[in-house]
């Protein structure tokens, strides 16, 4: 069935003509903005804060925080103020150095933003992490990236294996009464005390700036390294797609862990100045819906997981709550089903605006933008100054509205700068004629908008969160009950896929529920909640390549009843 394009809302846009910008964009001129066209150094964190404090922006509101216990907000002028603190403790505390790696992980609080970028401010480069992760999850990322420090809470901290990590010299706690020795800091008494005045660490362009793990199909979860020269884009697309203006009140729902939480949670909208919303705690739709009317957000991102759950919460809550400030609705993450798209229409009289990126883009790339019509279900058009195409396994471009890779000309300004410690894996993602190719199927239809057709590879998106299914094979098999797994994504109509794991049993094991229940705890307990399966099939052997390797392929058919494909490569 084809569905009706929506029409431009009426407005003035930051991007007016997307077609003739388009074709004229050049990034050079973008980076005049900035003082390292001049100076060639530059540091995200006082573009980002120091900049405005500095500015007619001072005494404006840089942050509303809020979670169930804590209400607060902070001007651009304290925002430069706390981050240099924090960045006191680490420096003068933790000794940390230009190029660190400092490792972020606690909860949504203020303390945690004045962390990262006191971090940056540094020069360090910063990790973030889950609140979620469990301690083998932990120890993985730290490890690979030879981390130095890493912040935390007394509720976290012991998720964190010092003993196996070498290369860890600190231990930051933010929390009351900690105990403080040569490895343990006390974040709060030393914050308290720390000077507000910080000597800023000015960088190259290509130096680190943020380190996101992400999953793949195969291996351990790779170290995604941004650089400061990133900036540029995050700046940008915030301009062009978030349509960010200076009375706006934003707020991006995004937990830092994910780099939505930081590209899209600390930089698009503190680099042009945005009033910007964090709230802690856990989803609940009412409380949702109240943020909006009470801090009177203009601009909301968001994720068709959480959509899909507002939806499910019902349309005469949204009716309760006066959400008339919303101005500009996005979404990022998964398929924005057309479905929900008509439900926003419908309920917040606002189009939700769909955007594609990945952690390795590190930033927007395909998006809706206000000035262009929506055809539901599609993810948009190219930003400006960046070519997207869709070609062959030969980097060879193909027709309209034939499927193929989603791959994106090499060098734009966010661009993963490397894979940690990986050259190789870094070298992979490329392909011949300078392609990037990002693991998605899609089409593009003869009115250049994208069209998401599916994974690739086997990397499953639940509830927005990427999850490697060899990262949760490799945990399954550790249980002691547990010979051989294969994990899969199942399609759920609120989570987008559920991780589903078929498993056979070692001798003198039986299948149970209570087996099935300790299987899941021990995912939980030893990667992190969102990588449990939330289904289990028992089997008595899997299907495997000769070579032993688990045809995920054939379990997805099997579960979809679907054809199997090609099995001559599967043992007898
Ligand atoms: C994968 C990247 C950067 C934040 C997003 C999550 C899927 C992302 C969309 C969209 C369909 C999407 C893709 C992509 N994805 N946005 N609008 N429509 N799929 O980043 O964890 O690196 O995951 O998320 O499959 O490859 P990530």
């Amino acid at each position: 069935m084809k569905l009706e394009a929506l029409p431009v809302s009426k407005g003035n846009y930051n991007l007016n003509s997307y077609e003739e910008v388009y074709q004229s964009f050049d990034w050079k001129e973008a980076e005049k903005e900035f003082s390292w066209s001049e100076t060639g150094r530059m540091n995200a964190a006082y573009e980002a804060i120091d900049k405005h404090a500095e500015s007619f922006r001072k005494n404006k509101i840089a942050l509303y925080y809020r979670d169930p216990d804590r209400d607060e907000k902070y001007t651009f002028k304290e925002m430069k103020d706390l981050t240099n603190k924090a960045g006191n403790v680490l420096k003068n505390y933790a000794n940390v150095e230009k190029g660190d790696r400092v490792f972020v992980f606690m909860p949504r609080t203020p303390e945690l933003y004045f962390t990262i970028l006191g971090a940056i401010k540094l020069g360090a480069i910063v990790g973030p992490l889950f609140e979620a992760f469990m301690e083998g999850a932990v120890r993985d990322r730290l490890d690979d990236s030879g981390a130095k420090v890493i912040v935390t809470t007394p509720e976290l901290m012991d998720r964190v294996p010092f003993d196996q990590l070498p290369n860890l010299r600190h231990v930051v706690v933010v929390g009351e009464n900690v105990k403080e020795d040569d490895f343990y800091i006390d974040f709060l008494s030393r914050f308290k005390e720390s000077s507000k005045d910080l000597e800023l660490e000015w960088v190259d362009l290509t130096d680190g700036l943020l380190l996101h793990y992400t999953s793949g199909s195969t291996g351990k979860p790779k170290g995604v390294l941004h650089v400061h020269n990133a900036m540029i884009q995050h700046y940008q697309t915030a301009n062009w797609v978030l349509d960010l203006k200076e009375d706006d009140v934003y707020w991006c729902t995004a937990d830092p862990g994910w780099v939505t939480g930081t590209v899209y949670g600390i930089f698009g909208p503190w680099l042009h100045g945005a009033s910007n919303v964090i709230v802690g705690g856990r989803f609940k739709p009412e409380n949702w819906y109240q943020t909006i009317e009470d801090y009177g957000v203009t601009v909301w991102y968001s994720a068709p997981t959480a959509f899909r759950m507002l939806m499910g919460a019902g349309d005469e809550l949204v009716k309760s709550f006066d959400l008339s400030s919303l101005r500009h609705v996005l979404s990022v993450g998964e398929p924005l089903n057309p479905e929900v798209v008509r439900w926003g229409v419908k309920v917040f009289e606002k189009r939700i605006h769909d955007t594609w990126w990945m952690t390795e883009t590190g930033a927007q790339i395909i998006c809706n933008y206000p000035c262009m019509e929506i055809k539901p279900g599609s993810m948009g058009k190219p930003i400006p100054g960046v070519e997207a195409a869709i070609v062959d396994d030969q980097g060879n471009e193909v027709p309209p509205y034939r499927m193929g890779n989603l791959a994106i000309k090499k060098g734009w300004p966010s661009m993963m700068y490397t894979i940690w410690n990986n050259k190789e894996k870094y070298e992979s993602y490329f392909m011949p004629g300078d392609w990037y190719v990002s693991g998605d199927s899609a089409y593009m239809d003869d009115e250049g908008y994208f069209w998401f057709q599916g994974r690739i590879d086997d990397v499953i998106m639940t509830s927005g969160e990427r999850v490697g299914p060899f990262e949760v094979e490799s945990k399954l098999v550790e249980h002691p009950a547990i010979a051989e797994a294969g994990v899969i994504g199942k399609p759920d109509p609120v989570r987008g896929e559920i991780i589903k794991a078929f498993i056979a049993l070692r001798d003198g094991y039986e299948p149970s529920e209570e087996l099935k229940e300790e299987i899941r705890q021990f995912v939980k307990k030893g990667l992190a909640a969102h990588a449990a399966p939330r289904e289990i099939d028992f089997k008595d052997k899997l299907p495997k390549t000769r070579s032993g390797k688990i045809m995920r392929r054939v379990l997805k058919a099997w579960e979809l009843d679907l054809p199997t494909g090609d099995l001559s490569t599967m043992e007898d």
